[in-house]
């Protein structure tokens, strides 16, 4: 669904996101991207930390929270790059950096499409693309040629896509939107019609029942989070099976779900549903997965095969 990089840079131009106001909305996302930081290739349970210094590249970096976690949660003396094509969210992310004390983050401004010629040669250990990938134009293409990027010396991937299951409510609503506003570009009318129509109707929605707890209140909820939300201009999501199928014939190997929801771990651990989940197909499994983790998105850590 969607337009094209240039309505997504001028709608985060606009609306640089996440861009939290509040400390404490920072910190939580800084306490996210320290989690994502810490978890082992061995393992998903955020346990330990690198030990030693290492390069890690976020694509998509956004206003930069989860970015300062990352930067926090490395050892000394690593390299942290986050990357991202909007200038007004790298202009956010700078001055957090710098307000927070992180002297070891470097910024790129550029096009994800161009990050090969844009580091210059640097390959890196780590890369991750948080809610950054499933807002181009092709992610499968753009996932396998950022693969060149690793040292491919134990690489890690953390890759934060939307579940095309979970938020296929979602899908209708931004699809409305596009035929009242059919213009990309006009983000500001499409927030408009959002809120005359939706934004008090759309009772039990997870997300906005989400937003309004955060926030206090339908009307305190900031602008880009109500249009990252339900009116992007550019949107796709993912199966389980198509991530697996993203994978399939490269150096990575899937290792798990942050986050996962302890419905799957309880299925998993079911007498009543082990054995009948042990004798499904792998296409089967991650179907029926889809179908008992309710999360909208969802935080995929893969790491290269052992040789
Ligand atoms: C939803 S925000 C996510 C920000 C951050 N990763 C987070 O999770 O908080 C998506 C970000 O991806 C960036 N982005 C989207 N397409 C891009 C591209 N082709 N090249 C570089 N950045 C891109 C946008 O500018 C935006 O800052």
């Amino acid at each position: 669904m969607g337009a094209d990089r240039h309505a997504v840079r001028a709608f985060y131009e606009d609306f640089p996101f996440p861009m939290f106001d509040r400390e404490d909305d920072q910190n939580d996302l800084i306490a996210l991207g320290k989690t994502l930081a810490a978890v082992r290739s061995d393992s998903v349970e955020p346990r330990q930390a690198f030990s030693k210094p290492i390069t890690w590249l976020d694509l998509g970096c956004g206003t930069g929270e989860i970015l300062c976690g990352i930067a926090a949660g490395l050892p000394e003396g690593s390299r942290v790059i986050g990357l991202d094509f909007t200038a007004a969210s790298l202009e956010l992310a700078s001055g957090l950096a710098r307000d927070r004390g992180f002297n070891n983050i470097e910024f790129i401004h550029g096009d994800m499409n161009d990050a090969e010629k844009l580091l210059g040669g640097t390959k890196v250990d780590v890369i991750s693309a948080n809610g950054s990938l499933h807002h181009t134009e092709d992610p499968e293409t753009l996932f396998k040629q950022t693969l060149g990027l690793l040292t491919w010396k134990k690489s890690r991937y953390v890759l934060g896509l939307y579940s095309a299951l979970a938020r296929g409510p979602i899908n209708r609503i931004n699809r409305a939107l596009m035929k009242i506003i059919p213009d990309p570009y006009d983000n500001r009318a499409r927030l408009s019609a959002f809120k005359e129509i939706f934004l008090y109707t759309l009772q039990g929605d997870p997300d906005l029942e989400g937003l309004k707890a955060r926030f206090g209140s339908h009307e305190a909820i900031p602008d880009q989070w109500l249009l990252d939300t339900f009116c992007h201009p550019l949107e796709n999501a993912y199966d389980a099976a198509d991530v697996m199928r993203w994978i399939k014939n490269t150096r990575l190997e899937f290792k798990g779900w942050l986050g996962m929801e302890p419905v799957i771990e309880n299925a998993r651990n079911s007498a009543t549903a082990r054995e009948r989940i042990e004798a499904m197909s792998e296409d089967e499994r991650l179907r029926l997965y889809d179908l008992l983790d309710g999360q909208r998105f969802r935080f995929w850590f893969l790491r290269q095969k052992c040789a």
